[in-house]
């Protein structure tokens, strides 16, 4: 699968996958891109152009993972991208699918208990996800910048980093939604916004699996190095 580089105009990638748009936007980049490239439009804003592109690779290409290049990056980059990309599932895509999922129940018989059922599961498994984002915005990500720009400062705490676990569980639990509306969504409904809602989640899953592994397989063992360089 193609690669994208540096000289390619920014446009160019997004026709090509349009899903990068709010990866391009995570990054700060707006639309109105011109004819500038990838490079010209990072300079633009300040973006660092090779980390922009391992990012926006890995996510166009599920095969494509340059851990030794991303592990090269400062962990503060990482950590700053992460945060984004919270920003982006607590404001944009939780409450997205949510509104998506009532609308849905909405346009179904009177007490469809199976709507109901899935607007329920849904709800507490966004209470769980934001309990995982919360526990990481709050323990993991201030400890990387702490170790990163005061390392004498640090005070060795036992995490629990085995984070893989709960991504697993969040994977999980996103794929029952999929199979609970899959299987039981009784006929009668809206079905645009039953597509549009079935995009919403599979992007959304597609989103937090490359999240997931940005954390498990780059920052933790940044973690695990700086605590050993710090001691
Ligand atoms: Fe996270
Ligand atoms: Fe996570």
């Amino acid at each position: 699968m193609l690669e994208f580089t540096k000289t390619d105009k920014m446009v160019h990638l997004v026709q090509n996958n349009h899903s990068l748009l709010p990866v391009i936007h995570r990054f700060g980049i707006r639309l109105g891109f011109g004819n500038k490239t990838v490079e010209e439009l990072c300079s633009v804003y300040g973006v660092n152009t090779d980390f922009f592109l391992a990012i926006v690779n890995t996510f166009h290409n599920k095969n494509y993972f340059p851990k030794a290049q991303l592990l090269s990056f400062s962990p503060l980059l990482i950590v700053d991208y992460l945060k984004k990309t919270h920003a982006y599932y607590v404001g944009f895509s939780l409450p997205q699918i949510e509104e998506l999922i009532h609308q849905l129940l909405l346009s179904t018989p009177q007490q469809n208990s199976e709507m109901k059922m899935i607007e329920t599961f849904y709800l507490a498994y966004k209470r769980k996800l934001l309990e995982h984002l919360k526990e990481e915005e709050e323990t993991i990500f201030p400890y990387v910048e702490m170790l990163v720009l005061k390392p004498q400062e640090v005070e060795h705490r036992n995490f629990d980093f085995n984070f893989e676990k709960e991504h697993e569980h969040v994977d999980f639990e996103l794929n029952d939604l999929k199979k609970l509306i899959l299987k039981y969504l009784v006929p009668e409904y809206d079905e645009w916004v039953c597509n549009k809602l079935m995009e919403e989640i599979y992007r959304f899953e597609k989103d937090m699996h490359d999240h997931s592994r940005m954390e498990d397989a780059i920052l933790i063992p940044h973690v695990l190095h700086l605590m050993k360089t710090a001691e």
